[in-house]
């Protein structure tokens, strides 16, 4: 993420190592952006090339460079061109935006950035949710990315657990939820979201892949919250996971965006 000298990302320059190590998360360089560890294979992000440094770390831990390489920051993840954009009344721009917005925020080198219609889809059917059957008291956001979900809902006054497997994410959200002022709202937390059913939240917001969306489907103590957000999935995956989610929840609004699909369901009584 953004620190110290840095406004702003332009090149992103990539080291993907076979293995993981605690020690990457707080790696003391100026041009360190920050390190994305999935199972067994950890990618460190940086500034600027920094091909001895990560050498000389690998020697130290008999660590395996699977890739090196350079990405215009644009070109990164799911498309980073970020440029102000509104979901119902707010404004959201990122953190280098020079005008008035009512969110700021760094989007990283997470998913996140604001621009992917998942994203999208699920901040404005979070705030119409909340036009219609609001306040929350408390909503969870499962698979929080950058957290923009989690800035919404503690911005709607609700209570908010953020969870993230990816420790990129955790620290992003709670540095986004700083940035707005809206840190005291919220609780991240880096885990399996398998692993904390049952949430205790009326919404929970899940912008994550199909297989993760049916096992957690296939868990009946899921299904205990009052209302569900769920994207991440494009039509031709609707018939199985409608099928999944039927005994347990009912689809009340669905909505298309540039190929990906959101449900906001409720709970069956
Ligand atoms: C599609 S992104 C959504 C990000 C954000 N909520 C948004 O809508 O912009 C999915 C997120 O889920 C996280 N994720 C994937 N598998 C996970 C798991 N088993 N438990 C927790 N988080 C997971 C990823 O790291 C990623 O940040």
């Amino acid at each position: 993420m953004l620190r110290g000298k840095y406004t702003r990302y332009e090149k992103l320059y990539l080291y993907a190592i076979d293995g993981i190590d605690q020690e990457f998360h707080h790696l003391d360089d100026e041009d360190f952006i920050g390190y994305w560890e999935e199972e067994d294979l950890s990618v460190l992000f940086f500034h600027r090339a920094k091909d001895d440094l990560v050498a000389r770390l690998l020697a130290k831990k008999g660590l395996k460079l699977e890739l090196a390489t350079c990405v215009p920051y644009e070109k990164w993840g799911e498309g980073r061109q970020i440029t102000p954009f509104k979901i119902g009344p707010f404004k959201w721009a990122p953190q280098w935006y020079e005008g008035e917005a009512d969110f700021y925020f760094d989007p990283g080198v997470v998913f996140g950035s604001g621009t992917h219609p998942s994203s999208r889809l699920c901040l404005k059917a979070l705030y119409q949710l909340w036009q219609q059957e609001g306040p929350f008291g408390q909503v969870a956001d499962l698979g929080c990315g950058s957290g923009l979900i989690s800035l919404l809902a503690a911005k709607l006054g609700a209570q908010v657990l953020a969870i993230d497997i990816n420790p990129l994410c955790v620290e992003l959200t709670q540095k986004n939820l700083r940035l707005n002022h809206l840190e005291s709202k919220a609780q991240v937390q880096r885990a399996n979201v398998l692993s904390l059913v049952p949430y205790r939240a009326e919404v929970v917001v899940a912008n994550l892949f199909k297989g993760l969306l049916l096992d957690l489907f296939g868990l009946p103590s899921f299904w205990q919250n009052r209302f569900y957000i769920f994207s991440g999935f494009v039509p031709s995956m609707e018939k199985e996971l409608k099928e999944a989610l039927k005994p347990y929840a009912q689809v009340i609004h669905r909505e298309e965006e540039g190929g990906w699909v959101l449900y906001v369901a409720g709970r069956r009584r």
